[in-house]
């Protein structure tokens, strides 16, 4: 089927084939085509260019006056398969609770491990679906999503098959990542539960496919640099591929070694200091930040303006979850990128798009306009400019979500 967008007030994201990330100044690139017509073809984005030189065969046109044509976002840090929700640690965390004093009352992460125990493969599906489909309306088009709230293998399996079911059945690109060390399950020692980690619940993974990546919690009370390190050489093994959480409690280590052991992004970031920026240059490891956690937890927000500075890229990702980002609005997170974090509305767009498209490695197939990727994209209703996304930050501003070329 072939379709044209015809009219386009403006296109945004473009971005040449072959161009994976954008990296320190990159970052500023706007890829932008006024008064522009694209076509799809095949759910894939097959030409563009200014409306006088409009091909005579267009297909079906979709016309476009005043609104502008954008990748849709990439989500490339989340938890979005969890049971239930967490409101009485959020009455705690109003009344003072920190999230680590939380955790170590039993709450936390713990809490939903014990939720999603209780409920069945499924009900956990029905109730993660349903967050996922908000977040595709929302204008996300690629969504990675961990494990990490079973804490035993049967648990962590059943979150797995449930990731695998909803790839199977949305729009989006989805992919899956093992996080069997998120935190230590109940009734077992540390060591113990690394040696599971490592010898039990990443070959039961491997052997049925769940999974494309291994990430670890490494930080304060939680797993050390040397389990962190074992337990990416364990997921390596049966090609999974690391990506790290780091630096959110303390400065963890946790970038240099996500870093040394080639992770594909290390993620939070919000404690972290110029030896974690000296460790990423050079390397193919996508530093993420996650704005809306540092907003839920009162916490820094990551210092993206420096890691651009220093000639890095930098990702934007919404951390969705129940404990520490009830929200997976990309559209929040760009807006939080400008506002907080001061990137400039483009260099925010290439955080939430190409840049967490790498981090979660499909920026090949998505995450800009480019021909040959797929036609994953959000028309805006009539709009004043870009900017006006992240500047007036709750008005809606989707008029449709297509993905694959579909209208969502
Ligand atoms: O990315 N930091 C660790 N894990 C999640 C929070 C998980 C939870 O509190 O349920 C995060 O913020
Ligand atoms: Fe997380």
């Amino acid at each position: 089927m072939k379709r044209t967008f015809v009219d386009i007030k403006e296109i945004v994201g473009v971005q040449p084939s072959g161009v994976l990330r954008l990296q320190g100044a990159e970052m500023a690139s706007t890829g932008t085509v006024r008064n522009a017509w694209l076509t799809v073809e095949d759910g894939l984005i097959s030409a563009f260019g200014p409306m006088d030189t409009l091909p005579e065969d267009t297909g079906e046109k979709i016309d476009c006056a005043g609104s502008i044509l954008m990748p849709a976002f990439c989500d490339s840090h989340s938890h979005v398969v969890y049971a239930g929700s967490r409101e009485g640690e959020f009455r705690d965390k109003i009344e003072g609770l920190s999230y680590a004093e939380i955790a170590a009352r039993g709450g936390g992460i713990l809490n939903s491990a014990d939720l999603l125990h209780n409920t069945s493969e499924d009900e956990l599906f029905e109730q993660s679906i349903a967050r996922v489909r908000e977040v595709m309306a929302k204008g996300t088009g690629a969504l990675e999503i961990k494990s990490g709230y079973g804490l035993n293998t049967r648990d962590e399996l059943k979150m797995l098959r449930v990731i695998k079911r909803i790839r199977e059945s949305v729009p989006a690109t989805v992919r899956a990542t093992f996080l069997g060390a998120h935190d230590v399950g109940r009734g077992y020692g540390k060591d113990e539960y690394v040696r599971i980690v490592c010898e039990e619940m990443i070959p039961a993974v491997a052997q049925e496919n769940l999974a494309e990546f291994v990430d670890v919690f490494c930080d304060e009370g939680f797993f050390t640099v040397e389990e962190t390190a074992r337990i990416m050489e364990a997921g390596k093994a049966f090609g999974l591929v690391p990506k790290i959480h780091a630096n959110e409690m303390a400065v963890s280590g946790g970038v240099q070694v996500g870093v040394a052991h080639g992770a594909l992004s290390v993620d939070h970031l919000e404690k972290t200091t110029d030896a974690e920026i000296e460790a990423l240059k050079g390397s193919a490891t996508m530093p993420t930040m996650l704005p809306g956690s540092s907003f839920f937890l009162g916490l820094p927000y990551g210092r993206a303006k420096d890691y651009i500075a220093a000639g890095l890229g930098v990702a934007l990702a919404s951390d969705y979850n129940p404990g520490s980002s009830p929200s997976g609005d990309m559209r929040f997170v760009m807006a939080q990128g400008c506002i907080k974090m001061k990137l400039t509305p483009v260099q925010a767009l290439n955080a939430c798009t190409i840049n967490s498209a790498y981090a979660m490695g499909v920026s090949g197939i998505t995450g800009s306009i480019t021909p040959g990727k797929r036609a994953d994209l959000i028309l805006t209703v009539p709009i004043s400019s870009l900017d006006f996304i992240p500047y007036s930050y709750t008005t809606p501003f989707i008029r449709q979500v297509y993905l694959a070329g579909k209208e969502l």
